[in-house]
């Protein structure tokens, strides 16, 4: 395009404040930076349209309207497109040059329309190719070993290039050069296709039209090339704005939430167990804007992590990006998937119940960030043996700030209230506690040796099913921490009750799954001999149990303690008496093991 009438256009959109002209038509209200009003283009009650001066657009949530100021007029005020700007320069104070070429203008005003008719058929035309084309035979090789089934590939229409989409829209249906460089799809200045030889996602908005791709590398082997391309932002795509399947999962929330993964392939994989309304954030982390989508069709979103330290940190920072929109009714929720798996990775398992698990145990915004208060000072602790006064008026500190960046002021001084409250009992918990009990107190991470070693316990028989006869009592004593590994307790001991065949084919990759789930290689690395064959079934046996008596065996016995000295303080008789006495000698000489 004409540079100068380019050059002319920022210059106009730079000297015109975006608010007062929208002002005219809508009260707008000021919110942090932004302002925020009831949507000029759609019927509404609560408002959902925000105008930015910093980035010169507005942008609805509602309706997906969004465009700078002279789109605005273009649409709001039905001008073509020459007259909106000519408009704006007099109100600006820029005098126009007079332009060679009317159709600068009328290029202009169609382009979004093109654009997204560009899409519609680069999208038709590489599904064509991924269904039919003998090229695509390892593409379509590849998405079987993802396991993305035919009825996916329809309703994501998936695709694949093999280089032939910019000569195809070119020849055949007459785009300019040009006009494909705008779309994205063709790489500026060189007649190439961006997209080469991969799977290829298209992005929809909410009215259901195509306006970019993500692309993905066949070969996972290939280092040099970036695994997943996205189109580059354009007159209809804008990144932060839009979320891929939304406008497909926003039909399935009525009583679920939107559940948002980090990948495409998590969303398919999602949508083909049964998790229809489930989004991915394109590649980002989740913008402030894709967080006011989400909230325009749920009150609490659930934002799924990896488990791993990367995810923990992501969650970390999107928490706090949440504050300052928080308002009434509104939150987010945050799911942490066991060892580091992805949604994918977990759902290969095969087990969308245990997915569902984990989203219903999913931690809302305001445990996270309590957690995150304390454990910067948790870590900085480590080897001291009490909280100073110090590193207390930090924490108290630290609260002040996190809870001020709360704009919403009922929600604002009810955290406040709240995490005062959580700091005074804190504080008392504290007074020169030893760490170890602190640790305990404030931090579920911290029983992750116990659970390790309940990992460890389901590990073995998983890996190793012909214990079960042996082992079924004192399985069954174990109470698990963890509802997923109680949940896996209770199969394996049903599977056994139930005299299932523990060698066959389903039930031995039913074990697989679940071991996965688990964490294999942890139990690998920590109880190596479980996948040793030439360890007999009766030393396995012994292990076992050496695990078990560590993991569990003083809790139980200090629970029969309790229980047996209540009994006592009840009966005051011998046999009670006598019982409470074996059992205090029994823990006497176990003690030093658990300690
Ligand atoms: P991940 O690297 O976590 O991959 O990227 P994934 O989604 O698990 O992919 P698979 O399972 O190996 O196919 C998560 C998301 O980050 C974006 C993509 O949107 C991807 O889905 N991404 C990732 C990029 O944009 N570029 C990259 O090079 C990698
Ligand atoms: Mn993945």
């Amino acid at each position: 395009m004409d540079s100068e009438f380019e050059r002319v256009i920022q210059n106009v959109l730079e000297k015109t404040s975006l608010s007062e002209l929208i002002s005219a038509d809508v009260a707008l209200q000021k919110r942090g930076l932004d302002f925020i009003g009831l949507c000029p283009f759609h019927q509404e009650k609560t408002p959902s349209f925000t105008v930015s001066n910093r980035r010169n657009c507005y942008h609805c949530f509602g309706c997906g309207a969004h465009g700078n100021a002279i789109s605005y007029i273009v649409n709001k005020h039905n001008l073509p497109f020459k007259e909106a700007l000519t408009l704006l320069a007099t109100r600006a104070h820029v005098t126009l040059p007079k332009f060679s070429s009317k159709s600068n203008f009328d290029n202009r005003q169609n382009q979004k329309q093109q654009l997204i008719d560009i899409h519609q058929i680069a999208t038709e035309y590489c599904y064509t190719l991924l269904k039919s084309e003998k090229n695509a035979e390892i593409a379509r090789k590849y998405l079987i070993k993802r396991r993305v089934s035919p009825e996916m590939i329809d309703r994501f229409k998936l695709g694949y290039c093999d280089g032939s989409l910019t000569k195809y829209l070119q020849s055949t249906k007459k785009y300019s050069l040009n006009q494909l460089e705008n779309a994205g799809l063709t790489i500026n200045g060189t007649s190439k296709d961006r997209f080469y030889h991969r799977i290829l996602f298209p992005i929809h908005d909410v009215q259901n039209r195509p306006i970019a791709f993500g692309g993905r590398t066949i070969e996972d082997s290939n280092s040099k090339i970036p695994k997943y391309l996205n189109s580059p932002e354009s007159e209809i795509f804008h990144k932060g704005y839009n979320l891929y399947n939304l406008n497909s999962a926003i039909k399935f929330v009525k009583d679920t939430p939107l559940i948002v993964t980090e990948g495409y392939m998590d969303v398919i994989s999602m949508v083909s167990h049964g998790f229809l309304q489930s989004v991915a954030s394109l590649g980002t982390a989740l913008t402030e804007s894709q967080i006011e989508i989400l909230w325009k069709y749920v009150d609490n979103p659930i934002l799924c992590f990896d488990g791993d330290t990367a995810g923990l940190n992501a969650s970390t920072r999107i928490a706090k990006k949440s504050l300052p929109l928080l308002k009434p009714g509104k939150t987010l929720f945050f799911c942490y998937l066991p060892n580091a798996l992805d949604p994918d990775e977990l759902l290969k398992a095969n087990n969308p119940e245990i997915m569902q698990k984990y989203l219903d145990k999913s931690t809302p915004l305001v445990d996270v960030l309590w957690n995150t208060l304390i454990e910067a000072y948790d870590k900085k602790n480590i080897g001291r043996h009490q909280w100073i006064p110090e590193d207390k008026a930090a924490l108290k500190r630290d609260i002040y700030v996190t809870v001020d960046s709360i704009k919403q002021t009922d929600i604002q001084s009810l955290y406040r209230q709240l995490f005062l409250s959580k700091f005074a009992y804190f504080c008392k918990q504290n007074n020169g506690a030893k760490i170890e009990s602190r640790i305990k107190l404030i931090s579920p991470t911290m029983n992750k040796q116990k659970i390790l070693g309940q990992k460890i316990l389901l590990g073995i028989l998983l890996k190793n099913p012909r214990l079960l006869p042996e082992v079924d009592e004192l399985l069954s004593q174990v109470s698990f921490t963890d509802e997923i590994l109680a949940e896996i307790k209770d199969w394996l001991l049903n599977s056994y009750f139930s005299t299932v065949d523990t060698s066959s084919e389903t039930f031995v990759n039913k074990c697989h799954n679940f071991l996965s789930v688990i964490g294999e290689n942890s139990i690998k690395v920590h109880a190596a001999f479980a996948f040793d064959e030439e360890v007999t079934t009766e030393d396995m046996l012994k292990r076992w149990k050496e695990v078990w008596f560590y993991t569990t065996g003083y809790s139980i016995l200090k629970e029969d303690l309790k229980r047996s000295s209540d009994n006592f303080k009840l009966h005051f008789s011998e046999r009670s008496w006598q019982q409470m006495k074996a059992l205090l000698d029994e823990a006497d000489c176990t003690k030093n093991g658990f300690d």
